[in-house]
């Protein structure tokens, strides 16, 4: 038996980082079925250099021949480019990948991480602004441009049914729907009164009975989320808050560079490290691999091979704690192989 994992690196230090987890996953051994890595293409630099950002090859060979994959990280120019469109929000599309599972954990408060964080962020990964339909016209104005925020009862129900699983299946069992519903009384409304429904959909029958709820407007959630961020649990939000309280949230425990994801569909998974392609220190080495190492892990999670992510999990947790082996993002002056020697050591 084998596992096929589809690697896709993409841009800057995505390519240093996605190395890392394979060899992570490597050293596995026996705990996994026998490791088979594809190479796959996609993103800025293959798109300047063929003019296709994802290739229709490297969807293709994700749905018929990869188990699972990893993303690293795109370049996404900041203004328009003719023909370019992000590969990974259009990967999370074509595979029907709805959920964006980010856990924040703080595992060592003596080194600076907030004590007291271990959320998960659930952020809908297929529509909200993210839908880009994007027109640009003329008015009285001058220039007027217009984005469509597109929310359906479809994308929120299954979002919210895995939000409810999650919350359901942690201690805590406290989830909180994060929402702006006092100004976008019909999008983020129908967000809110959506997943508020799960519980009472047909077939739950009390399943989630044991699941409180509590609801934050986005920007006092950001706030209450550095005051005090043992009070979330798990946290459901429409894409765009849900990229930006992620983030925020990385800063508790110190570094981008530490919060792994899944892009979860019903059919596929594909693990991908929460931060982008950091051009400010691309190509010098010292890009922390923690979040791709992490990444890998989770994925082996959802597929149910636990062994194998417990040991992950378990060893990014104890090179953390040492404080011996850390990037400079950590306070520490080791290279991205250094952390990641670190960590098979501890394999
Ligand atoms: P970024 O996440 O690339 O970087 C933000 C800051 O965090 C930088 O100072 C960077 O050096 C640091 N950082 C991030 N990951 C790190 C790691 N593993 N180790 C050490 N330090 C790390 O976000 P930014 O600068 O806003 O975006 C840069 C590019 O990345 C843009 O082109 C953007 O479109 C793209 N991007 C791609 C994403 C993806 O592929 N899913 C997600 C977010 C941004
Ligand atoms: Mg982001």
């Amino acid at each position: 038996q084998t596992l096929k994992i589809g690697l896709i690196p993409a841009d800057g230090i995505g390519k240093e980082v996605i190395p890392a987890a394979r060899a992570a996953i490597i050293a596995l051994g026996s705990d996994i079925p026998k490791p088979e890595f594809i190479d796959l293409v996609a993103g800025w630099e293959c798109f300047t250099r063929t003019g296709v950002a994802l290739p229709e090859d490297t969807v293709q060979i994700l749905k018929d021949e990869c188990d699972c994959a990893l993303f690293g990280s795109v370049s996404s120019p900041s203004r328009k480019v003719v023909g370019y469109s992000s590969p990974i929000v259009a990967l999370r599309k074509k595979l029907d990948l709805y959920a964006n599972i980010r856990p924040v954990v703080s595992v060592a408060p003596e080194a600076g991480q907030k004590p007291s964080v271990d959320l998960i962020v659930v952020r809908e990964n297929t529509e909200c602004l993210y839908v880009k339909e994007e027109t640009l016209t003329s008015g009285a104005n001058g220039k007027e441009a217009r984005a469509t925020r597109l929310i359906t009862e479809h994308a929120s129900r299954r979002i919210g049914q895995m939000a409810f699983e999650l919350a359901n299946s942690r201690p805590r069992k406290h989830l909180t729907i994060i929402h702006k519903s006092n100004v976008l009384s019909i999008t983020d409304g129908l967000f809110r009164e959506t997943v508020r429904a799960v519980p009472s959909l047909p077939g739950i029958d009390g399943k989630y009975d044991g699941v409180t709820i509590a609801e934050q407007l986005v920007d006092s959630a950001v706030y209450r989320l550095f005051r005090e961020p043992e009070i979330f649990d798990v946290m459901v939000a429409p894409n765009l808050y849900g990229d930006i309280l992620s983030d925020a949230a990385a800063a508790l425990v110190g570094s981008l560079g530490l919060i792994p994801s899944i892009n979860a569909g019903d059919n596929f998974v594909m693990g991908e490290p929460v931060h982008g392609s950091a051009p400010d220190i691309e190509g010098k080495g010292i890009a922390n691999p923690l979040a791709s190492i992490r990444s890998a892990a989770l994925m082996l999670r959802h597929l149910g091979y636990t062994k194998g992510a417990d040991r992950l999990d378990i060893a990014v947790d104890q090179v953390i704690r040492e404080a011996k082996f850390l990037t400079p993002d950590l306070k520490g002056t080791s290279t991205t192989s250094e952390v990641l020697e670190a960590v098979l050591r501890k394999l």
